[in-house]
């Protein structure tokens, strides 16, 4: 039995160095260990054998088995290497790809995460309030008179229970004033609405980001620093910023911040991004009184505020002259900033 064993795994080794296909291969693999091949019907005459035999018998069987199980394998990931190698022979890497679609965020976001994570980095957190606001958040305790053009029905979105959309997000320095003592340091990006003819450089909801700073000791000098870290941080260290005195109810002194924007091929020009000053002491009056406390007490405290917008940083950053371009969601226009 030894013998014959011998004689078909010399067959068996010839017939798969032959062979030159996978299919050729699964065949000759059924001849031989198939449930009715060679070796199997062999393997079944092993119980008729005497004592001696059977062990000496039993491991050639063994090993006629593994060689030939093994070297069908190894011929297979042969041939199934050469085909890869063709195959990839025939790939022309100089053809054009299948194009991956290439996502990105929206200009504004860009501007809000990049305005966030360097006010953050400066200790500041996130607060925030209502779209819909009474008028003394938006307002009086604002330091903003009845008489303000500012709350004009023509400039406003009133609803019919006196309350509006808010006109800005400096609402939300008093709700966190009235809700926390001081120190603060928040800031509150969101929308904010205006009745405002929409046009190149106007929409009637806009994204603004509002920042508030409460402390002793607070000083113009803080503003300044904190500002221009921020701005440099978004328009790059070399960028020019000048301060211009300006009137807001709710700070004095008051500014407004322009950036200078350098555009190639044009005369250099001072663009306005934010409005900005030292807390109005009549704003912490009138939050100490809706507290019904002093703890913002004008003699103990002093804080600076701030307010960017947001759309008007993507303008300048990516030089868009259209503000409606930022809210239509044409694909052609966003994939740019991908
Ligand atoms: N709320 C102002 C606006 O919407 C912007 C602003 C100016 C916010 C000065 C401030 C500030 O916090 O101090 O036009």
């Amino acid at each position: 039995m030894v013998e014959e064993l011998e004689n078909i795994l010399k067959d068996a080794t010839l017939a798969i160095s032959n062979a030159a296909t996978i299919d050729e291969l699964d065949k000759l693999r059924l001849t031989y260990l198939g449930k009715k091949g060679i070796v199997t019907i062999i393997a079944a005459k092993m119980k008729d054998l005497g004592k001696e035999e059977k062990p000496v018998a039993g491991k050639a069987l063994n090993k006629t088995r593994t060689v030939i199980n093994d070297a069908l394998d190894v011929k297979v990931l042969n041939i199934q290497e050469a085909e890869d190698r063709k195959t990839a022979q025939n790939i022309d890497v100089t053809l054009p790809g299948t194009p991956m679609p290439r996502v990105g965020r929206h200009p504004i976001s860009q501007m809000l995460s990049e305005s966030v994570n360097a006010l953050r980095r400066m200790g500041f957190s996130l607060a925030s309030g209502p779209e819909i606001e009474t008028e003394w958040h938006c307002f009086d305790a604002l330091n903003t008179p009845a008489d303000h053009p500012a709350r004009n029905e023509s400039d406003t979105f009133y609803f019919t229970d006196g309350r509006l959309l808010r006109t800005h997000t400096s609402t939300v320095q008093i709700r966190t004033m009235q809700n926390s003592e001081p120190p603060v340091r928040i800031i509150s990006p969101g929308a904010a609405y205006r009745r405002d003819e929409i046009d190149s450089t106007h929409l009637s909801q806009f994204n603004q980001l509002e920042g508030l700073y409460v402390d002793k000791n607070v000083s113009l000098a803080d503003l300044k620093g904190t500002l221009e870290y921020l701005l440099h941080s978004i328009f790059g260290k070399n960028t020019q910023i000048r301060f211009r005195p300006h009137f807001f109810p709710f700070t004095e002194p008051s500014f407004e911040i322009d950036i200078l924007l350098q555009a190639q091929g044009k005369q250099p020009k001072w663009i306005e991004v934010a409005g900005c000053g030292m807390v109005d002491p009549n704003v912490f009056i009138e939050v100490n009184k809706s507290r019904g406390d002093n703890n913002y007490s004008p003699e103990e405290v002093s804080g600076f505020a701030f307010g960017l917008g947001l759309e008007r940083l993507a303008m300048i950053r990516w030089g868009i002259s259209d503000i409606r371009l930022l809210i239509e969601n044409d694909t052609r226009f966003l994939q740019q900033f991908a």
